[in-house]
């Protein structure tokens, strides 16, 4: 358990100074450590995200484009979380496999690198990560056990003390692997760019895929996974433990799906902190983000 600014505390669970959300139905220190030697099969692909960057919204979008359907299936994002899940119930999934995670490229699968699985990773501004974020650590009581304020929890995130560390490391880092990488097939997109140009996205990463799928089914995609869409349609399929979850109703991985909901929670004062830390870490990087 850490203490944010006002003394409330939030739990995670640690493994080799990395914070996960904390889960007490798993074996988590084996999931994780399991989630290392995973054999991948030679069509599965690899979703990546920093917490809180889109990822049911994407591991839909894949799953649909890996089916070559716009048809929504009772599987969700959760079942193919690698690092919750045993091996015996990754072996479980049936193919074709969506695995998504929140790991580092350093941590990837050995077999997955080795077998040149194919890797989407989604970034999100981190304003809007970190309001998501905070309203995730408040809304999931069984994982995090967190009642504490905005301003309370605002300046640990700053620091990057949560759930998969530093935004800034993350993506530095992945962006950092990918250049060093530069055979390595993996296509890169943003939350705001999937939000603003959804067929255009679509159709970029049904190209990387290859399957070049044509302007209807890419189309219908974006339509289905729409935020409106997707917190509907995905409901029936939560199951009674993801439903029982969360702290109200008002809030669950489909809470409001929007570029620039930040202003509606910093401050003056958070937002100027925050720019100056973002000059100064992104400082150099060709990396760029849209804030609304
Ligand atoms: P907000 O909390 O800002 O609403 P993740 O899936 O990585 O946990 O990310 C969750 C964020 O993605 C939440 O953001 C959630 O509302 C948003 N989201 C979920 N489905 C979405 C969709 N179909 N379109 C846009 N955003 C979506």
């Amino acid at each position: 358990k850490i203490e944010d600014r006002g003394g409330d505390s939030i739990q995670f669970f640690e493994v080799d100074g990395i914070r996960y959300p904390y889960c007490s139905l798993i074996d988590q220190e084996q999931a994780i450590k399991a989630a290392r030697d995973f054999v991948p099969r030679d069509n599965d692909i690899l979703l990546i995200t920093y917490i809180k960057s889109g990822t049911h919204w994407l591991w839909e979008i894949l799953s649909m484009l890996q089916r070559g359907s716009a048809e929504t299936i009772p599987q969700v994002k959760q079942d193919c979380f690698i690092e919750f899940l045993s091996p015996t119930q990754l072996d479980a999934i049936p193919s074709p496999r969506v695995l998504n995670s929140h790991i580092w490229f350093d941590k990837i699968p050995t077999a997955m690198i080795e077998k040149k699985t194919k890797i989407v990773v989604c970034h999100r501004n981190p304003k809007d990560v970190a309001v998501s974020l905070y309203h995730h650590h408040f809304g999931l009581k069984n994982h995090y056990d967190y009642d504490g304020k905005w301003e309370n929890w605002f300046p640990l995130f700053m620091e990057g003390q949560y759930d998969y560390g530093s935004w800034f490391d993350y993506v530095l880092g992945w962006d950092k692997a990918i250049k060093e990488n530069p055979d390595y097939p993996i296509h890169v997109l943003t939350y705001e760019d999937l939000k603003t140009n959804g067929l255009e996205e679509v159709q970029k990463l049904s190209k990387f895929l290859g399957f070049n799928y044509d302007d209807d089914l890419c189309s219908a995609i974006v339509d289905k996974c729409h935020f409106r869409n997707m917190k509907i349609d995905k409901q029936p399929f939560a199951t009674e433990y993801l439903k029982s979850m969360w702290r109200n109703e008002s809030l669950s991985f489909y809470r409001k799906g929007e570029v620039g909901d930040w202003k509606n929670m910093f401050t003056v004062a958070q937002n100027e902190a925050f720019d100056a830390l973002y000059e100064q870490r992104m400082k150099g990087s060709d990396l760029t983000f849209k804030f609304e």
